[in-house]
């Protein structure tokens, strides 16, 4: 390994990918999915997936970036000189930059939220006023760019300490600290006294387990992939990037069912937190923005202690957005430090301006620029539509069919079972599965968001 920056223990890689996969997609985009795609039939759907899926492309990411030693496009150079795989990492940089462009902005509503919370600014305000907070918030010429801006300094100050004293610094303290802070948020929710006339906490626990298999459909199983892709961070070059600073001896199998394990049980943990409050009260789930940033705060202010745990689950959203918004930064100064052999501090500086201008557009676009549109949908969506449906998806299956055919299987079986001392048991299906089924998943999914089928 070269002299760069790495990992000091294997926990701190495990912690830094967990922060990473773990974000908003697992709080208000997962519990939701679950609850209306069927309960505990999708969930059994998303785990198969993940499984035959989500799991072997995250433990090809990792491989990819611990044989490169390189950054997320210069690894795949490394691993296979003067070929054009690297088409995949240059795929999965963009699409990290541009997810962080609009991430920011919703990382900049969850800080101005906490602040809210912490204000005791929800109390004593109808459903109504807190739907027009909302809207007035993230309409709003400059707040919501100043937020995002704050958000994005912390990001670039935590990646500046570099690998060892940032990011995995960080990681290891915020990852355990997310769990306590959702363990108490899931208590509250479970012993909460029903309202009169609300179906209570118990409706609240059916809603998202309930095994509805009528509700399996081709929409529901490639909602499922697709949701796997973005929750797991696989193909916009964090787990290439992280896989470089990986100790040599670390087992890739068993890390990688372990950040899987940690990014699922957050998410469902998060629906437990969500839906029975909500079943409490009698308010109707709904999805996305409008169930956290509309919805939990009518909780919170009608609940008992609804101040403390309000201050608490905004602070859990934030500190879960901090962890992924730093694995976007580190992948586009891990690009320029590694490529342009640019000093760590300048080049989380350069690439925080680039991440601010395109912040800027995306969250005017939701007020003062909502009149430009690109292919009918403002910057803000179309940012997010461009890189789960084109970007991740490329960068994932040129990245499948480099390993499962463009690159020597030795080599592969060695780094993957670290010279056949680990996990060698799995690597003739982990190699079928890269080979086969993940290939023709992926096409699937394409042309399924392409609208084709
Ligand atoms: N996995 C993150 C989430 O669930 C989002 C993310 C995608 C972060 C891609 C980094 C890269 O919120």
């Amino acid at each position: 390994m070269s002299q760069k920056d790495g990992f000091n223990s294997k926990f701190g890689l495990i912690a830094a990918a967990v922060g990473s996969a773990v974000g908003l997609g697992n709080i208000w985009r997962f519990p939701y999915m679950v609850g209306t795609y069927g309960g505990g039939a999708f969930l059994i759907v998303y785990l198969i997936l993940v499984s035959i899926i989500g799991t072997p492309i995250l433990m090809s990411e990792l491989v990819i970036g611990r044989l490169g030693r390189r950054d997320a496009i210069n690894s795949f150079k490394v691993m296979a000189p003067e070929k054009k795989w690297y088409f995949s990492g240059v795929f999965a940089l963009l699409s990290a930059f541009l997810i962080f462009g609009f991430y920011c902005v919703v990382a900049g509503w969850t800080l101005e939220y906490l602040f809210q919370a912490i204000g005791n600014n929800f109390a004593g305000k109808s459903p109504d006023q807190l739907g027009e907070m909302f809207t007035g918030f993230i309409t709003h010429p400059w707040k919501p760019i100043l937020f995002s801006i704050l958000f994005l300094a912390i990001t670039t100050f935590v990646v500046s300490f570099g690998v060892q004293k940032g990011i995995e610094k960080v990681s290891t303290l915020l990852i355990p600290l997310l769990f306590v802070i959702i363990i108490i948020l899931d208590i509250r929710a479970l012993t909460l006294p029903t309202m009169e006339g609300a179906q209570g906490a118990m409706a609240g626990l059916s809603f998202l387990f309930k095994p509805d298999w009528s509700l399996i459909n081709s929409e529901s199983i490639l909602a499922a992939m697709g949701h796997s892709f973005f929750t797991l961070s696989v193909g916009a070059a964090v787990l290439p990037t992280y896989g470089s600073y990986m100790k040599a001896d670390q087992n890739i199998p068993s890390t990688s069912v372990q950040i899987f394990i940690f990014d699922l049980l957050i998410a469902i943990m998060a629906g437990i937190a969500i839906f029975p409050s909500m079943f409490a009260f009698g308010m109707a789930p709904d999805q996305g923005p409008g169930l956290v940033f509309i919805i939990l705060p009518n909780v919170f202010a009608s609940m008992p202690g609804g101040y403390i745990f309000g201050v608490l689950f905004f602070l859990l959203l934030a500190l879960a957005a901090l962890t992924s918004t730093i694995s976007l930064l580190e992948v586009v100064v891990a690009y320029l430090v590694d490529s342009k052999d640019m000093e760590r501090k300048k080049a989380s500086l350069l690439a925080a301006f680039g991440v601010a201008c395109i912040a800027v557009v995306a969250s005017l676009s939701n007020g003062a620029w909502s009149h430009i549109t690109i292919m009918d949908k403002n910057i803000f969506d179309f940012l997010d539509f461009i890189t789960a449906n084109y970007g991740m998806t490329l960068a994932v299956m040129i990245e499948v069919l480099f390993l499962g055919w463009g690159y020597s299987k030795d080599k592969l079986y060695n780094s993957m079972t670290n010279d056949g001392t680990a996990a060698t048991g799995v690597f003739s299906l982990y190699y079928f599965l890269i080979r086969f089924i993940a290939p023709i998943a992926i096409i699937i999914i394409f042309l399924h968001s392409i609208g084709l089928f």
